[in-house]
């Protein structure tokens, strides 16, 4: 890595006066807390900064990214631009209609917070999704999703702003195209909008999701009553249980989308590999026609679950998870990723695409 250090100058950016770094390092702003750095970098605090500074890239001609937390990017190089961290904060709570609660959120709050605020103030509904690592403002982009619950089936709707015209817009739930890990912000929206704030209608009334297999378990076998606030500490234990603290060994959380396939080949694929490795599990997929199948169960049957090479690893209890031992570089990670799913698909003939974005 490069030893010089980075140099931070206030520019006078429109209106408004905001600090940018260059040649900042991007280490610790990562959850992988791989090396890297970019040329300039700033953290805006609202709407009309980020704009501000949005124009200000564009003057030099300088490609940029917004990075929320970075709990879902490897970076594999430096980045040439602006790198843009969202700090626009705040949470807010309307009473509305028929016992419904209105919270709204800026994008850069962080994604914990904002469920532990909620139920604090007796709004429910977010429970299932947390300790989530990220923020408010990236968990549409991926339609981050756990133990049952998508934030889709859950958001009323967000504002983001649209690059080109500089206007803030407000998109509704089905506008953003929510699907299995996917929104139209990582399709047609993609480096057009950018997401600055969202408003979610949560319920006064408790009404929890516990089908989830691992969460109907965990509170079976602890006895533990389905109230909201107990769901939202079953998930914690649950994750805690299994996967990696960010803060303690770099991570993103699952590396690849869990593969869905047609009824007929994933009862292909159980009956081809039932004396070998027994029960092929199955999840619902969007479609009636289709079935999801746990990316993590292929990876560890294909052997690579605790794998290590160098301080690039697969994590020993969560095989959808790699995992920065140290001191990986970002090459490493994405190469030992191309490996897994090659020696996946070389066993059972399924391509595992990436969840993590690789820049
Ligand atoms: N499994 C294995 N080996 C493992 C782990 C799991 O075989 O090492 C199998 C088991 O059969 C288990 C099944 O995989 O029943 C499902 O495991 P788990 O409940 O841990 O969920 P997952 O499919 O691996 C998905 C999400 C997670 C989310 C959990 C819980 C994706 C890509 N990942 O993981 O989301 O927390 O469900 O809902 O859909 C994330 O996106 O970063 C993330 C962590």
């Amino acid at each position: 890595m490069h030893g010089w250090m980075s140099s931070v100058s206030v520019w006078k950016v429109g209106v408004d006066v905001i600090s940018i770094e260059q040649d900042r390092d991007l280490g610790n702003l990562t959850t992988f807390g791989v090396p890297a750095r970019c040329r300039f970098f700033a953290a805006p605090g609202s709407v009309s900064e980020l704009t501000e500074l949005l124009h200000w890239a564009r003057r030099r001609e300088l490609a940029w990214l917004v990075l929320g937390e970075g709990s879902n990017v490897l970076f594999t190089a430096d980045h040439p631009g602006l790198v843009i961290r969202l700090r626009i904060g705040g949470i807010d709570f309307r009473v509305g209609d028929n016992g419904e609660v209105l919270v709204s959120a800026g994008a850069g709050v962080n994604w914990h917070t904002l469920v532990e605020t909620c139920l604090a103030h007796g709004a429910h509904g977010l429970e299932n999704l947390a300790l989530i690592p990220g923020s408010v403002g990236a968990a549409p982009v991926q339609n981050i999703g756990a133990y049952g619950v998508e934030l889709g089936d859950r958001l009323d709707y967000l504002e983001a702003l649209d690059v080109e015209t500089g206007q803030v817009v407000t998109m509704t739930a089905e506008e953003c195209r929510f699907g299995y890990r996917d929104s139209i912000f990582k399709q047609a929206l993609a480096g057009s909008h950018i997401i600055t704030g969202g408003v979610r209608r949560l319920s006064e009334r408790p009404d929890p999701v516990v089908h989830y297999p691992s969460l109907a378990a965990y509170l079976r076998e602890q006895q533990i009553e389905p109230s909201s606030a107990n769901v939202f500490r079953a998930v914690c234990e649950i994750r805690r249980g299994k996967l990696p603290d960010p803060g303690l060994i770099g991570n993103a959380g699952s590396f690849f989308r869990n593969p869905v396939v047609s009824r007929a080949r994933h009862e292909a694929l159980r009956q081809q590999f039932m004396s070998r490795f027994g029960e092929l599990p199955g999840f619902p997929a969007e479609s009636e026609e289709q079935v999801k199948i746990p990316a993590a169960w292929l990876i560890e049957k294909a052997g690579w679950k605790g794998y290590r090479e160098g301080d690039a690893g697969v994590h020993a209890r969560q095989a959808l998870v790699l995992v920065n031992h140290g001191d990986a570089s970002g090459e490493q990670i994405a190469r030992l990723a191309g490996r897994i799913a090659d020696g996946v698909e070389a066993l059972f003939g399924v391509r595992l695409e990436r969840e993590v974005t690789v820049l």
